[in-house]
């Protein structure tokens, strides 16, 4: 069977679900053959008929299995299937012959079960502002993950990008509700159309990294409604996801896995969830009140609900029989209603590495890739006029495909910019490369300190006890090595003691790398303490600046308490002027045009930290030494957002923002920068010029003094008592754009903004002058492409309500719509906005409400400029 056929068969799971008919599937005896699989395959596929005969979600053929099922187990066998197994399963039942199966992380590409295709994650999918291009990876990834049989995907990620600094915004989508809900729609039916449940995550309010097991978001209910779950509300009401995973975080006090509020009221409640509620790995924390409040699953084992926690309190009456049937209930129907439980995962007309689907990796990287700042139009570059070009950064080679933690990806073949560049051009160019910093790690072992380094290793997590010592001539060999926790059990702390004598006089960085999950650690230089910024803990790396006298003396302490799980640290120091390697300044000369790759990677971008706003140590010096050896230096960006450019973009006429393009990326930067593929990238979230102009800055962090404490057993454990911080989100509904319209301040770039090698008008704005409230409301207008080159343009859609008897964003985006453009062609767009795009949530009424009055409509190619607008009365 080809794959044509197969991907048509497997989609038609998507079509069953509406159409409800009886089931055949669900009774294809269990473990059937592979042969068996590849028949009913085509049967299914090849007649309209065996279709409207096939399972539904909840047909009574699915019901009566699974209430069968669940009547055969007793209630310790029910338990058990409350919790994962070996990090990535469900728990088997041999009882009903129930097998385990399997999940894998997810976001840019099949990522735990060995190499895999990575396409544009998260924020790159966004700034294609492209659904079908999010169905297109959907479908890819969807078989990827049956090639390797897994049942469950662990994505995707839909939380708000509420702070550039938040660590996993780059597995993320955007700033912008609607955004996020119109990809993830059919994202989730792409992946689902290949019989491979999405989960889609963190639910809810997970929008930083920083503390991430043991903070709480506090919000009000009308934010929460109008920017943070809208994505989850429409990849359950619209994409029918079949599993969701709760965050670690608290919202308001609570934990995600126990929160009555957002998986009982909101969730199953009023969207009618259908499917399977799992936890983030770790993060319950209480058997009852997860089993009472919502938690299907506990991932990935059962430390709460299981039969300790769970027996007694099934007896006691503080848990339900009949709730621990329901959570079975909604495994096995979901199980069933894909045909789990009846065919093997793996279907062989998948491949685990496909060219087809390094193609769908491509188009996401093309199609993501935003062009920011091209000053005298030096982009596109032409090849013919270019004999040597030189490519600079850390970021140029190898690729970066991705960034850190449960998502990273090891990509076949990934593409870097340099490979992609030399690629494009051919033999007839000379391309110059060097990385142009040192690996952090060279910095760490490069240092010359006087003499040795004293070590002192406590068995404590205070520095107090009998300490173990030792001499070293380095400090760390960051994230190469792992130590596990300490055999005589418990963290350690450990000092190190050292002295550095300066060189020459100046700038001195101070660099220091900790992995240590729930660690600490604080540098002292000559007795005084180098400042964190706020809550650095999470931060990878930190670094500091210091000046020296020629012949200096400092003496170096850092102290480091590890967690649970040990940990790795760094700590280097390293003339400034003398970072920069001089083959920068030798290559950029010598070249027509130099690209500077530059930004994050998985080591400074990365789940379970924050990352900096400032770019990584020594990247600001880097791009100035190329700008000022060649004025045609094109930058480009590597990360989950903005990022601070403040000491060199206007040395620079070229800036572009590649998000993490997935393993294609080189290969699209080089169409991109060589006119090959006119960009086409928009803005996903507001570029600032500094952290401090971000709207949550003033909210990011927990308020001082307002920490509660969380009283937790853990069954056949001593109770633990943990320190809950409380980050109060008062920066309401003013995220990203919201904020920067409704101020009338500006952003270094607005949120939808991306500029093109062509140029695109915008006319002919027709809205009806009154409608009903609630009423399907068409707007349509003209799309040109007015430039000399083919290209899309992002036509984008704000409603304002500025008769609203609430305080309203001055505009939000209520409807977007790629086009595509030859020179010269026009394309009449019609947008239909339906009575959400009009409504706010009403806190006092607990209801989505339409204030009758005065709307304006706005047109155009980014929140800032749009300029059509018309008035529409509702009625
Ligand atoms: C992450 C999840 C991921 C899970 C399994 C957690 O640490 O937060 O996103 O799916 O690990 O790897």
């Amino acid at each position: 069977m080809g794959i044509h056929a197969q991907v048509k068969c497997v989609s038609l799971l998507r079509v069953m679900r509406n159409l409800k008919p009886a089931s055949t599937q669900s009774f294809l005896p269990f473990g059937s053959t592979f042969l068996l699989l590849v028949v009913f395959s085509c049967v299914l596929a090849s007649s309209a008929q065996v279709l409207a005969q096939a399972p539904a979600p909840d047909s009574p053929a699915i019901e009566a299995k699974a209430h069968a099922m669940v009547a055969k187990l007793s209630l310790e066998q029910k338990i058990e299937l409350l919790g994962g197994v070996e990090g990535m399963f469900t728990h088997a039942s041999p009882a009903i012959d129930l097998p385990r199966f399997k999940m894998s992380d997810a976001s840019v590409g099949v990522r735990t079960w060995g190499p895999t295709t990575a396409y544009a994650g998260g924020v790159a999918l966004a700034a294609s502002w492209d659904p079908e291009l999010a169905r297109k990876i959907g479908e890819s990834l969807g078989r990827d993950a049956r090639s390797r049989s897994v049942n469950f995907l662990l994505g995707p990620g839909v939380n708000i990008a509420r702070s550039p600094i938040a660590g996993r915004n780059f597995e993320y989508l955007s700033e912008d509700p609607y955004l996020n809900s119109t990809v993830v729609v059919p994202y989730i039916e792409g992946v689902q159309s290949q019989g491979v449940i999405a989960t889609v995550k963190h639910y809810a309010l997970n929008n930083q990294e920083y503390n991430r097991h043991n903070v709480s978001s506090d919000i009000d209910e009308r934010t929460m409604r109008e920017i943070y779950l809208p994505a989850f509300e429409a990849a359950v009401t619209k994409g029918h996801v079949d599993a969701v995973m709760n965050s670690y975080n608290l919202i308001n006090g609570v934990h995600a896995t126990q929160n009555e509020f957002l998986n009982l009221k909101v969730l199953k409640g009023e969207w009618g969830f259908q499917g399977i509620l799992m936890s983030d790995w770790d993060a319950t924390y209480d058997p009852v009140g997860a089993a009472n409040n919502g938690l299907d699953l506990e991932m990935p084992s059962p430390r709460f609900m299981n039969a300790k926690g769970l027996l007694p309190a099934v007896k006691d009456g503080s848990v339900k029989e009949s709730t621990i049937d329901e959570k079975l209930m909604r495994l096995f129907r979901t199980e069933l209603r894909y045909g789990f439980v009846d065919r093997p995962q793996f279907d062989p007309a998948d491949s685990t590495y496909s060219v087809a689907d390094r193609r769908v990796a491509l188009d996401g990287a093309l199609e993501s890739i935003t062009l920011l700042k091209n000053d005298g139009n030096l982009l596109p570059l032409n090849p013919a006029k270019i004999k040597t070009i030189a490519v600079i950064g850390p970021n140029a080679w190898p690729a970066v495909a991705g960034g850190g933690g449960s998502s990273e990806s090891q990509a076949f073949e990934p593409v870097s910019t340099l490979t992609g560049i030399a690629n494009l051009l051919g033999p007839n160019v000379h391309v110059l490369y060097t990385r142009g910093l040192p690996e952090m790690n060279d910095v760490f072992r490069r240092t010359t300190w006087d003499g040795l380094i004293q070590v002192a290793t406590y068995p404590s997590k205070d520095f107090t006890g009998t300490p173990e010592t030792a001499t070293v001539t380095s400090i760390g060999d960051y994230r190469r090595e792992r130590r596990g926790p300490p055999e005589n059990g418990g963290p350690r702390s450990i000092r190190y003691t050292a002295n550095y004598t300066a060189a020459k006089a100046g700038q001195y960085l101070v660099l220091a790398a900790y992995q240590s999950w729930g660690g600490s650690f604080k540098v002292i230089v000559d007795s005084k303490e180098l400042p964190m910024p706020p809550h650095a803990e999470g931060l990878v790396p930190p670094f500091w600046t210091i000046d020296l006298k020629a012949g200096q003396k400092v003496n170096v302490v850092a102290e480091c308490v590890q967690g649970n799980y040990g940990g790795t640290f760094g700590l280097g120091i390293a003339y400034e002027p003398d970072l920069v390697s001089p083959d920068v300044k030798t290559y950029a000369a010598a070249a027509d045009v130099v690209v500077v790759a530059v930004g994050f990677t998985a080591a400074t971008e990365s789940e379970g930290s924050d990352r900096t706003f400032a770019l990584p140590w020594g990247q600001d010096a880097l791009i100035a030494a190329a700008a000022q050896a060649n004025p045609h230096t094109i930058v480009m960006l590597t990360g989950g957002g903005g990022m601070d450019t403040r000491s060199w973009l206007s040395k620079v006429p070229a800036l572009l923002h590649v998000y993490y393009p997935g393993q294609e990326g080189g290969t699209a930067i080089a169409e991109v920068l060589f006119g090959k593929h006119n960009p086409e990238g928009k803005l996903p979230v507001s570029f600032d010029r500094s952290w401090d102009e971000n709207p949550s800055a003033a909210f990011y962090y927990p308020v001082k003094g307002a920490d509660t404490t969380l009283h937790v057993i853990e069954p056949g454990h001593p109770p633990v008592d943990y320190v809950i911080p409380h980050v109060k989100y008062d920066d309401g509904l003013m995220v990203g754009y919201r904020y920067w319209t409704t101020t009338g301040k500006h952003p270094l770039y607005p949120f939808g903004f991306g500029l093109s090698y062509t140029t695109f008008s915008f006319a002919n704005l027709q809205v009806p002058a009154t409608a009903a409230s609630g009423s399907t409301v068409p707007v349509s207008f003209d799309v040109t492409n007015a430039g000399k080159v083919a290209g899309a343009e992002v036509a984008q859609l704000y409603v304002s309500d500025p008769s609203a008897k609430s305080t309203r964003p001055e505009r939000e985006l209520k409807g977007f719509e790629k086009v595509r453009l030859t020179p010269g062609e026009t394309k009449h767009v019609t947008l239909n906005l339906d009575a959400r795009a009009f409504s706010y949530w009403d806190d006092k009424a607990h209801k989505w409400t339409i204030d009758p009055g005065k709307f304006v409509i706005r047109v155009g190619d980014s929140s800032e400029n749009t300029p059509l607008h018309a008035d529409l009365a509702l009625n």
